[in-house]
């Protein structure tokens, strides 16, 4: 293993050599040099962020901070099915591939998402799936058995199924081709064929909300109970996390530490934290705050310190499977894009610098 110390003083490398490599693409040259600590090396459970990897490939002040900071990497999207499944039948592994050999060079390690989500499912699957009802089955078997065999023993775990209940209250989500077709089914057996395919991987399943939305969270629970009473091998609940300054730490303790109880890993999967608020459908952001004061980013602060603690304190730590940030700095967050609205959801600001945030989840930490 790299000491962390090495791999700051790799970061540092990097940050100092980038104004000479990268020219005009470094926008903030006061923030070059990293002086803030490496999460990783004060972190005691795997520390994440989701990346979109070709951008991420052209911004070495991103790569800098991405190596230094994290010991997991999730993919923005580079492992959905439209990503690596785009037309029928042939699936296209080369940027995975590239990731692989990322998360090996920086010793990360690497978490699958996802397999199954109704959101990423390509058209030519739908439309495949409409015609011929009886063939979905066969193919969710054979691609997962590919895709997590091809790449058994690197990636450690994976979302088995992401965001398979409703957006909002009890039951499953229904608008999604694997429900209409399969029915409820269709989850339990993603995970056998996953666990086929590598015994090994940690397999979760991964929803929003859960840690708000107390119905939605119990139909979680029932589902999860129902699958340990009958042996389908989940060893994992993603709660994504994408909260809001104003969602009270008193449910998200009460929720994280339920799901504690079922004894299986908890992934703080998709951390971000907003200020303003949407209706968790595309371009359905609601704007109430325009501008982000040195207040909010005190009370952002706090927030991200009381999430880390919560998570440090109510999971025991043989369950602590780590936290992820969907996205570490709030240029690139996906927030503004998918629900076109302007917030500040992250711990690195629009320059790459870290916010008050940062320091919030270094102080939870150490
Ligand atoms: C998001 C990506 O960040 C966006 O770039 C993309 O346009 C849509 O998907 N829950 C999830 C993630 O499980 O896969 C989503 O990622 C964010 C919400």
């Amino acid at each position: 293993m790299r000491s962390s110390r090495h791999r700051a003083i790799i970061g540092f490398i990097l940050s100092i050599a980038l104004p000479f490599s990268a020219g005009c693409a470094v926008q903030n040259q006061s923030a070059n040099v990293i002086e803030e600590p490496a999460l990783r090396s004060i972190s005691p459970f795997p520390i994440g962020s989701s990346i979109r990897y070709l951008p991420f490939q052209k911004d070495l002040r991103l790569q800098s901070l991405q190596k230094l900071h994290f010991s997991s990497y999730t993919a923005g999207s580079d492992m959905k099915m439209h990503q690596v499944m785009p037309m029928e039948n042939s699936f296209d592994f080369s940027v995975v591939d590239s990731i692989v050999q990322h998360t090996e060079d920086y010793e990360q390690r690497l978490f699958g998402h996802n397999l199954i989500w109704h959101s990423s499912t390509p058209t030519w699957v739908k439309n495949k799936a409409k015609k011929n009802p009886e063939w979905l089955a066969s193919f969710m078997r054979e691609y997962i058995h590919e895709y997590v065999g091809r790449y058994r023993g690197k990636v450690h775990g994976w979302d088995v199924v992401n965001e398979g209940l409703k957006t909002a209250g009890s039951g499953y989500r229904t608008d999604s081709i694997w429900y209409e077709t399969l029915g409820p089914q269709y989850i339990e057996m993603a995970f056998r064929y996953a666990h086929e395919a590598d015994p090994d991987a940690v397999l979760f399943y991964n929803d929003f909300n859960l840690e708000r939305d107390l119905d939605k969270f119990e139909s979680m629970m029932s589902m999860v109970g129902d699958f340990q009473s009958r042996e389908v091998p989940i060893s994992g609940i993603g709660f994504q996390m994408h909260i809001r300054m104003d969602i009270p730490n008193s449910i998200i303790a009460e929720t994280l530490k339920r799901a504690a109880d079922t004894g299986l890993q908890i992934h703080l999967s998709e951390v971000d934290i907003i200020f303003n608020t949407h209706d968790d459908s595309r371009g359905g952001g609601i704007q109430r705050f325009d501008t982000l004061t040195p207040e909010m980013k005190v009370a952002q602060k706090k927030k991200y310190y009381d999430l880390v603690t919560i998570y440090r304190t109510v999971v025991p730590e043989s369950q602590q499977y780590g936290i992820t940030f969907w996205g570490f700095n709030d240029r690139d967050t996906w927030i503004r894009r998918f629900f076109d609205m302007q917030d500040w959801p992250t711990i690195y600001d629009d320059n790459l610098a870290p916010k008050p945030a940062f320091w919030g989840v270094v102080e939870a930490l150490n």
